[in-house]
Order: structure tokens, then C-alpha cells, then sequence
């Protein structure tokens, strides 16, 4: 394994990942497309305590689209009943930990036990101070932007507040995300070169990384590789920014 020296001081406060490629890691062993799913979970864990031991402050993770219902029933069903399992097994695990996780999406199509248990583990571990773990289940940006403008609208048409009021910071406040950082580094595995509705308003000027690595091989070193090409970009924000050579 190469070393990869990353600079402590320029670590990614918020990665969003887009966890892709699961089904064809499955298939190229001639597995089931859920054994590729459940590689992919568990492979969760280890981003997360990897990040954690960076320094991330916090991980955004694509595991269900708002457009990922149109998939064949019996792999719906088996993502929507995940967290539970996931839950029941490593509830303590969790509770131990200092991951504090959250939930962006929609939840008006999942089941009472799938939101039963999305409400425990937030509120389990909303006081937990470490690294924050947002994931992003029944997601999609158009649908999160959507229900934003929504909100507004009725605050004005309530006469709460003025045209002027909607700003962009306003319109942040009204997203799943509205208590973290914007996104510094946007992965993508697979080979997919696409955002696929993912964190639209968040990643304007995030740097995006892609590699073809499938998301259950993402390993410690694939994450310093894409922290380590994230080193070496230079951010400008629009602005300038003398050469630094
Ligand atoms: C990503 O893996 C996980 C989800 C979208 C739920 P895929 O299921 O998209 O895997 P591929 O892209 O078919 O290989
Ligand atoms: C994006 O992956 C959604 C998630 C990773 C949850 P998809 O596999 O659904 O995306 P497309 O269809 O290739 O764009
Ligand atoms: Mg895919």
C-alpha cells in the first residue's frame, strides 16, 4: 500500500459521498445485487472511522434516491429495511460511539418501523459531538429544493416574512442540511461521472473526485487518495489566487 502523507491542516470539513457500483461489485462475483448492498453498508463503518481519525467533521452519504424506487421491489424492500437491521445489530455499538447521526430525505413514503427507528437513532445520538454522519435516504435535491421554496412561500404568504428576507443563507436554513458546512470534496466511485440529484445547492463549490473503484472496495487508502488530490487543488472560490509554486 502506497503511504499517503496528507497535510492535518487542510483536511475536508464535510465529504459527500455517492456510494455507487454496488450491484456491479456483486455481479462480478456472480452475486446477487443485495450481497453487493450489504458489502456496501458495512462498508460504511469504516469510511466513517477512517474519516473520523482525518479529521472530517462531517460525511454525506447517497444510500437511497428519490429516484432509486423505480429499482425492481425486492431490492427496495431490501434497502428500506437496512437501517432497521443495521440498528438492531449495532445499536450499542452506536450508543458507544461519538457519531452523531442524521437523516436527510423525505420520510413520507417509508413505513412506520423504518421511521421509528430513523427517529431513535437521531435522537440517540444527537448529543454525540463527533464526527456527524448525514444520510441521505429517499434523497434527492430537486425534491429537497422543492419543499424549501414551499416553506417559504407559505412564511410569505403568512406575511412572516419579506420578499427581500429570501436570501441564500434563508434558503439554506430550509434544507435537510441547514446545521452543516457546505460540501469541500464530492466522491463518486464506480466510474460514473454524474451528481445524479445529489446536494445540488450544497457542492457549488465543492471538488469532485470520481474513481472507478466500486464502493464496497473503498478503503482507507481510496479516501486518502481522493483527501490527497483534494490537497493538491487549488480552491478559489471566484476569486484570484497568487501561484503558489
Ligand atoms: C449504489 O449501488 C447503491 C444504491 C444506489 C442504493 P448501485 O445499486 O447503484 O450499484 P450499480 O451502480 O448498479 O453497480
Ligand atoms: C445514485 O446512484 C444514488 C445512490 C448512490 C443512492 P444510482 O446508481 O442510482 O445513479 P444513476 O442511476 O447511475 O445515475
Ligand atoms: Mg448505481
Amino acid at each position: 500500500m502506497e503511504d499517503i502523507k496528507l497535510d492535518k491542516d487542510n483536511i475536508p470539513s464535510h465529504i459527500a459521498l455517492i456510494l455507487d457500483g454496488n450491484g456491479r461489485w456483486a455481479k462480478k462475483r456472480l452475486m446477487p445485487r443485495t450481497y453487493g448492498h450489504r458489502k456496501g453498508a458495512f462498508n460504511i463503518i469504516s469510511v466513517a472511522k477512517n474519516a473520523s481519525s482525518l479529521g472530517v467533521k462531517a460525511i454525506s452519504l447517497y444510500c437511497f434516491s428519490t429516484e432509486n424506487w423505480t429499482r425492481p421491489a425486492t431490492e427496495v424492500k431490501y434497502l428500506m429495511q437496512f437501517p432497521i437491521r443495521f440498528y438492531k445489530k449495532n445499536r450499542e455499538r452506536l450508543l458507544k460511539s461519538d457519531y452523531k447521526i442524521i437523516f436527510s430525505g423525505r420520510r413520507d413514503r417509508f413505513d412506520k418501523d423504518l421511521l421509528e427507528v430513523i427517529n431513535k437513532i437521531e435522537e440517540e445520538t444527537k448529543l454525540h459531538t463527533g464526527l456527524i454522519i448525514n444520510i441521505c435516504f429517499d434523497y434527492g435535491s430537486h425534491a429537497e429544493i422543492t419543499e424549501a421554496c414551499k416553506e417559504i412561500a407559505a412564511l410569505y404568504k403568512d406575511s412572516k416574512i419579506n420578499l427581500d428576507d429570501i436570501t441564500p443563507d434563508l434558503i439554506n436554513k430550509h434544507l435537510y442540511t441547514k446545521d452543516l458546512p457546505m460540501v469541500d470534496l464530492l466522491i463518486r466511485t464506480s466510474g460514473e461521472e454524474r451528481i445524479s440529484n445529489f446536494l445540488l445547492w450544497q457542492i457549488a463549490y465543492a471538488e469532485l473526485y470520481f474513481t472507478d473503484v466500486y464502493w464496497p472496495d473503498f478503503d482507507e487508502n481510496e479516501l486518502k487518495k481522493a483527501i490527497y488530490s483534494y490537497q493538491k487543488r487549488h480552491r478559489r472560490f471566484g476569486g484570484l489566487e497568487e501561484d503558489k509554486k
